[in-house]
């Protein structure tokens, strides 16, 4: 194989880890949906979660006063209305009403499940000590949600400048991995 020269600026396209998430929140009775792919997973039980969460975002306001958010996974059927929610600002615009998703109340926290999302995690900042200096906040999954029909969900993944790879295929090997 001859490789070429990666530019440094789209590497993270190449590891870009999970789904593209809509992550909510809600401040004084109105709830925001940020886009987000930059998570991680850190802990199998409980599930913490580390992601960053850019400060010039109105969620990262919210986030670091509430503590709390809900993880909300879309699947391909909302890709548009994934990247439109990460192309306003909640300062601004309502994005459930600008985009036709329907909060639903979670159970632990205040922030909304999306109905259309087909898993919903509610959270809860486990530690902060990282957002000063990385903008970068750990989470614990403190209940979490699921529509049962999808099998295989077709979830997406951004490569970076809009383009989405789409999962969906399943495949089973061993592992020692839970
Ligand atoms: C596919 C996609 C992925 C994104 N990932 C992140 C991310 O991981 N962290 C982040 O801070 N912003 C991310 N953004 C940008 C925010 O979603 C965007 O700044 C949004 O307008 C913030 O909304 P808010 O101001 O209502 O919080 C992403 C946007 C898109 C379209």
């Amino acid at each position: 194989m001859a490789k070429r020269l990666f530019p440094l600026s789209k590497v993270y396209g190449l590891l870009e880890p999970g789904p593209v998430v809509m992550v909510t929140t809600a401040w004084e009775g109105k709830s925001n949906i940020m886009t987000m792919s930059w998570h991680t997973m850190m802990e199998f039980e409980p599930p913490i979660v580390g992601c960053v969460i850019s400060n010039r975002n109105y969620s990262f306001e919210i986030l670091k006063s509430t503590k709390e958010c809900v993880i909300n996974i879309p699947t391909l059927e909302l890709a548009g209305k994934a990247v439109a929610c990460g192309n306003t600002s909640g300062r601004r615009v309502d994005k459930f009403e600008a985009f036709g998703l329907t909060p639903e109340p979670a159970s632990t926290v205040s922030a909304p499940l999306i109905a259309e999302c087909y898993a919903n995690l509610e959270c809860r900042v486990t530690d902060a000590r990282l957002v000063a200096r990385y903008n970068f906040f750990i989470l614990e999954v403190l209940k979490a949600w699921i529509e049962p029909s999808i099998k295989d969900p077709r979830t997406i993944h951004h490569r970076g400048k809009g383009a989405f790879m789409v999962a969906g295929e399943t495949i089973k090997l061993r592992s020692k991995m839970k």
